[in-house]
C-alpha cells in the first residue's frame, strides 16, 4: 500500500477510533471492521498497525482476519458481485450462476478483474432464501437470478444504473 498522505489520514482516523473505544477484548473485530471500511481491505501493513496499537501478536490479528470470510486481505474491485452459496441458493443453481459469472469476467471467485472493475465473491445464506438463487451486486439484492440476467446486472453496475 502506498504510504501517501491519504493513507496517513486513514491511519490517523483509525487510531482516533481505537483511542475512543473502551478497552475490551472484543474490540479487535470492531477495529478490523473499521479498518476495512477505511482502507477497503486489510493488507499486512494495516494488520501490523492494529497489532502494535493493541499490543497483540501479528499472528493473532491475522488469525481473526483469515477466520472471518467478511475480511479480505486483497483489494476489491470498483464493483463487488457476491453469489450466495447457502443451501437454498445452491439447490437452485447458484454454482451455475457463479461459474457463468467467472467465465464472463475471466476471474475466479475471490479475484478481481485486471482493470480493477469487478470482484466476485461468494456468501453464506444472506437470509433471503425465498428469493434463491440470490446475487448481491454492490449491495443490491437480485433474487431468482438466472444466467441470462448476469449480463444485465454487469451492464447496470458499469453504467451506474441501479
Ligand atoms: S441460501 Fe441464499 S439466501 Fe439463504
Amino acid at each position: 500500500m502506498c504510504n501517501n498522505s491519504l493513507a496517513e489520514e486513514k491511519f490517523k482516523e483509525l487510531d482516533a477510533f481505537i483511542d475512543g473505544l473502551e478497552e475490551d477484548e472484543g474490540n479487535l473485530i470492531v477495529i478490523l471492521h473499521k479498518a476495512q471500511n477505511l482502507f477497503g481491505y486489510l493488507p499486512r501493513e494495516v494488520q501490523l498497525h492494529v497489532s502494535r496499537k493493541l499490543k497483540l501478536s501479528a499472528a493473532k490479528v491475522n488469525g481473526v482476519v483469515t477466520f472471518y470470510s467478511y475480511f479480505t486481505e486483497e483489494p476489491k474491485g470498483q464493483h463487488v458481485i457476491s453469489v450466495c452459496m447457502g443451501t437454498a441458493c445452491f439447490v437452485r443453481g447458484a454454482s451455475d450462476i457463479l461459474s457463468s459469472l467467472q467465465e464472463k469476467l475471466g476471474i475466479k471467485c475471490g479475484e478481481t478483474t485486471k482493470d480493477g472493475k469487478f470482484t466476485i465473491d461468494s456468501l453464506r445464506c444472506v437470509g433471503a432464501c425465498g428469493l434463491a438463487p440470490v446475487v448481491i451486486a454492490d449491495g443490491r439484492v437480485h433474487g431468482r437470478v438466472e444466467i441470462d440476467d448476469l449480463d444485465k446486472i454487469l451492464v447496470e453496475l458499469e453504467s451506474g444504473v441501479r
